[in-house]
């Protein structure tokens, strides 16, 4: 009889990514469910992103990265706009210690100049009370968009070449991913969209070429430990096979008994 043993060791390194992304998506829909004002929506998904953070933590995962809001979001009406640019200072205020005391490093991603005085110091603070912590690295995008990282990153080779630093025979997708945000990551290895849209919104375009996507109808305000359990579970029963064929990616240990 032909068995087929699976190195335990392998299988449970594969098994937890090491870089998650998640789509925040469905906080409006969430409220309005309720009767409630959209801004009660995102005051309700704060706790998921708790619950996450806390969740990725635990499970050592190496780094989660959040779309809090996109370089697009500025198009909702003004006073959701505003509430939200409240709601990021507050929970940044609320949570920054027990971030440190969870050893999470925090860093944001995104055209930050754009914002209030107020919330650029909060994001300063934030980076710079958690900046040697060793643990989960927390990357949040706010005024991002996968579009404009990979100008910006144009735009930096542009200056290399005309500063004779670089040749543009030097341009290779190795070259650009040392000019994109998160280049210092493992890439993404599970993309998670709530709320039901099947798309990618513009988020880490480039980072994502070969990311799982799961997708869930689960609006954010109620996706929580369990819900982020089953699409982990999801995740390792994936196999990654970035171009190669299955038998080259898992060669089968087969032994005969
Ligand atoms: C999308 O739902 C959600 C947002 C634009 C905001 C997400 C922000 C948070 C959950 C706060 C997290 C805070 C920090 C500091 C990371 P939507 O409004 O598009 O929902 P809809 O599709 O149902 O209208």
């Amino acid at each position: 009889m032909t068995v087929t043993l699976i190195n335990n060791k392998d299988q449970e390194e594969n098994d937890q990514p090491k870089h998650v992304v998640v789509v925040m998506d469905g906080n409006g829909r969430w409220a309005k469910k309720r009767m409630m004002p959209r801004t009660a929506g995102h005051h309700a998904g704060v706790k998921s992103t708790r619950e996450i953070v806390e969740d990725c933590v635990k499970r050592k995962i190496q780094a989660l990265t959040l779309f809090a809001f996109s370089s697009e979001n500025w198009q909702r009406p003004e006073q959701e706009v505003s509430s939200l640019m409240e709601l990021f200072v507050s929970t940044l205020q609320s949570e920054v210690k027990s971030l440190d005391k969870q050893n999470v490093r925090v860093r944001f991603i995104g055209e930050l100049s754009a914002f209030s005085k107020k919330l650029q110091k909060k994001i300063s603070e934030t980076k710079e009370l958690t900046k040697n912590n060793t643990g989960l690295q927390l990357n949040i995008a706010v005024n991002y968009g996968g579009r404009w990282d990979i100008a910006e990153a144009c735009k930096a080779i542009i200056n290399k070449i005309q500063s004779g630093e670089l040749q543009t025979c030097d341009i290779n997708a190795e070259l650009i991913n040392e000019y994109v945000c998160l280049k210092q990551l493992p890439e993404p290895d599970l993309f998670i969209r709530t709320g039901g849209e099947m798309r990618i919104s513009n988020f880490l375009i480039w980072q994502l070429a070969y990311t799982e996507l799961y997708f869930t109808d689960v609006l954010w305000p109620d996706f929580k430990s369990e819900e982020f359990s089953t699409a982990l579970d999801w995740y390792a029963g994936r196999q990654r096979r970035f171009g190669k064929t299955g038998e080259q990616v898992k060669p089968a240990q087969t032994q005969q008994v």
